[in-house]
C-alpha cells in the first residue's frame, strides 16, 4: 500500500475525502441522542468549544504526523520512534472494533429506507416499531449482514472512488433537506406553541451540566472527526505539500460540525414535542423512533418521499465512513501478513460479523446481558468511545510533545504559510493529555455504576 502511494490532487478533493470519512452515522445518529441525554444546550456548547480547540488540535496534528512521514498509523509511529509503533496498532484495533457495531447501525438505515421505499411511513411512525424490529432476530440479522456486505464488496472492488463520487453529490443534497427537514420541525413546533424542545437543544442550561456531558462531548468529538484511530494519519499521508493543512482542518471541522447541529435540530425537539422531556433518555434508537414521526407529519406523500430520499442519504454518508473503517483494517492486515486483498477482506468481513452479531442481537434474543448495565452495542461504543480513543488521544499528544516536539508539527503545518493559530495548538496538545486523563478516569468510575451525585455540578 505504501509503495504507490497515490495523492489527493486538490484541497478540495483532500478535503471532501476526509469529510466523507468524518460525516456519518456519528453526526446523525450518534449526536443527536448524546445531545438529548446530556443536557441538550449545554452538551452543545461543551461540544463546540472542544472541537474548535482540542479537535482542532488533535486534527492538525493527525495530519500532519501522515504528511511529514508519508505512511499510515502504525508506520508513522514506528517511523518516529521504534518504541512508539505500539501506539499505531492500538489506533488500528479502534475502527476494528467500530466496523461491526456500525454496520449494525448501518443495517437499520436500510431496514428504514425500505420502509420508506414502500410507503410506510404511518408504519413506522407508530409507538413500538422500532422496538419491535430490533427485537427481531432476523430482520436485524439480516440488515445488518447487507449493510457489512456491501461494504466489503465495495471494499474488494476497490470501488471506492466511485462510491467517493456518488457522495460527493449526495452530501450537498442531503445539507439540503436536512436544513428543510430541520426548518419543518422548527416551524411545526412553532405554530403548535411548543418551545420546550428547541430551548432545551439551543438553550445551554448550566443546571445540566456534569462532568459526563464533557466525557460523552469528547468521545463524540473522537468518534464523529474520526480522529484516535489513526484514520487521519492515513489522509494526511496522501496530501499533498502544497496544500493548506491548517484551512483543510477547519474545513473539515466546520463541515461536520454543521451537520451534527442540524441532525439535533431536527430530532432533539421533536422528541420533546412528542413524547416530552422523559424521551430524551431514549438512547441509540432516538434517531429512528423520531424521524418517522416528523416524516409522516409532513403528509401520506410527502412524508415516504421526504424519508425515503432522507434515508437513501443517510445510507451514502454511512457507507462512506463504513468503506473507511474496513479499507484501515483490510490494507493493515494485508499489509501485516503480506495476504491477498482477498482473503484479508474476508477476513475482516468474517471477523466483523462475528463481533456484530452480539451487538445486533443484544436488542433482542440477547437483551438480558448488559455488560456494565448497558446494551451490548452501547458496550462497544463505550468502550471504544470513552476508554480507547483518549487512550490513543492521550499518546498521540504525548509523542508529539516529547518524541517529535509539537514545533515538527508547526513547521509541517506551516509549509504554506504561516500557521495561525499555532500558539492554541501548542497550548492544548500539552494541556489535552492532563484534561483526557481526568476525563477517562471519570469514564471509567462511570462505568462501574460509581457517580458523582452532585459533584462538578453547577
Ligand atoms: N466519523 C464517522 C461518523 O461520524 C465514523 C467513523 C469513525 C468513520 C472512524 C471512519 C472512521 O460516522
Amino acid at each position: 500500500m505504501e509503495k504507490n502511494r497515490s495523492s489527493f490532487t486538490s484541497k478540495i478533493g483532500f478535503v471532501l475525502a476526509a469529510a466523507g470519512s468524518a460525516v456519518g452515522l456519528g453526526n446523525l445518529w450518534r449526536f443527536p441522542y448524546l445531545a438529548a441525554q446530556h443536557g441538550g444546550g449545554i452538551f452543545l456548547l461543551v461540544y463546540l468549544i472542544l472541537s474548535v480547540t482540542f479537535g482542532f488540535s488533535l486534527m492538525v496534528a493527525e495530519i500532519a504526523i501522515g504528511r511529514k512521514t508519508g505512511l499510515s498509523a502504525i508506520g508513522a509511529f514506528n517511523k518516529i520512534n521504534k518504541k512508539c509503533s505500539f501506539i499505531g496498532y492500538l489506533a488500528a484495533l479502534v475502527p476494528a472494533l467500530i466496523l461491526p457495531y456500525y454496520s449494525v447501525i448501518g443495517g437499520w438505515v436500510i431496514k428504514y429506507l425500505t420502509v420508506f421505499c414502500t410507503g410506510g411511513a404511518s408504519t413506522a411512525a407508530a409507538d413500538g416499531y422500532f422496538d419491535g424490529f430490533i427485537g427481531n432476530t432476523w430482520q436485524s440479522l439480516l440488515f445488518f449482514a447487507i449493510f457489512i456486505g456491501v461494504t466489503a464488496v465495495v471494499v474488494l472492488l476497490g470501488v471506492e472512488k466511485g462510491v467517493e463520487k456518488v457522495s460527493k453529490i449526495m452530501m450537498p443534497i442531503l445539507v439540503v433537506i436536512s436544513v428543510g427537514v430541520a426548518a419543518f420541525v422548527c416551524i411545526s413546533n412553532g405554530i403548535r406553541g411548543e418551545w420546550e424542545g428547541l430551548l432545551y437543544y439551543l438553550k445551554p442550561d448550566f443546571s445540566n451540566f456534569s462532568i459526563m456531558t464533557v466525557v460523552a462531548a469528547m468521545g463524540q468529538l473522537f468518534y464523529s472527526m474520526s480522529l484516535a484511530m489513526g484514520i487521519m494519519i492515513t489522509y494526511g499521508s496522501y496530501m499533498k505539500k502544497d496544500v493548506n493543512l491548517e484551512s483543510s482542518a477547519h474545513q473539515i471541522e466546520f463541515f461536520d460540525m454543521g451537520i451534527a447541529f442540524l441532525a439535533g435540530l431536527m430530532i432533539v425537539p421533536s422528541v420533546v414535542s412528542y413524547s416530552g422531556i422523559e424521551g430524551l433518555n431514549k438512547g441509540p434508537g432516538l434517531m429512528f423512533v423520531t424521524l418517522p414521526k416528523v416524516f409522516n407529519e409532513m403528509g401520506p406523500v410527502l412524508g415516504n418521499v421526504i424519508g425515503a430520499l432522507f434515508f437513501v442519504l443517510v445510507l451514502f454518508a454511512a457507507l462512506t465512513s463504513s468503506i473507511s473503517l474496513m479499507e484501515t483494517v483490510v490494507s493493515i492486515i494485508q499489509d501485516k501478513f503480506h495476504l491477498e486483498r482477498k482473503v484479508s477482506c474476508s477476513i475482516v468481513l468474517g471477523a466483523s460479523f462475528l463481533i456484530g452479531l452480539p451487538s445486533a442481537l443484544g436488542f433482542g434474543v440477547w437483551s438480558g446481558f448488559t455488560p456494565m448495565g448497558m446494551d451490548i452495542l452501547s458496550f462497544f461504543d463505550f468502550i471504544t468511545n470513552s476508554i480507547l480513543m483518549p487512550i490513543v488521544a492521550i499518546m498521540t499528544c504525548i509523542v508529539v510533545c516529547y518524541v517529535m516536539k509539537p514545533q515538527a508539527i508547526i513547521d509541517e503545518t506551516s509549509l504554506t504559510g504561516k500557521f495561525k493559530l499555532a500558539k492554541l495548538f501548542k497550548a492544548m496538545i500539552y494541556v489535552a493529555p492532563v484534561l483526557l486523563i481526568i476525563i477517562l478516569i471519570f469514564a471509567i468510575f462511570e462505568a462501574f455504576g460509581i457517580t458523582f451525585g452532585g459533584f462538578l455540578k453547577f
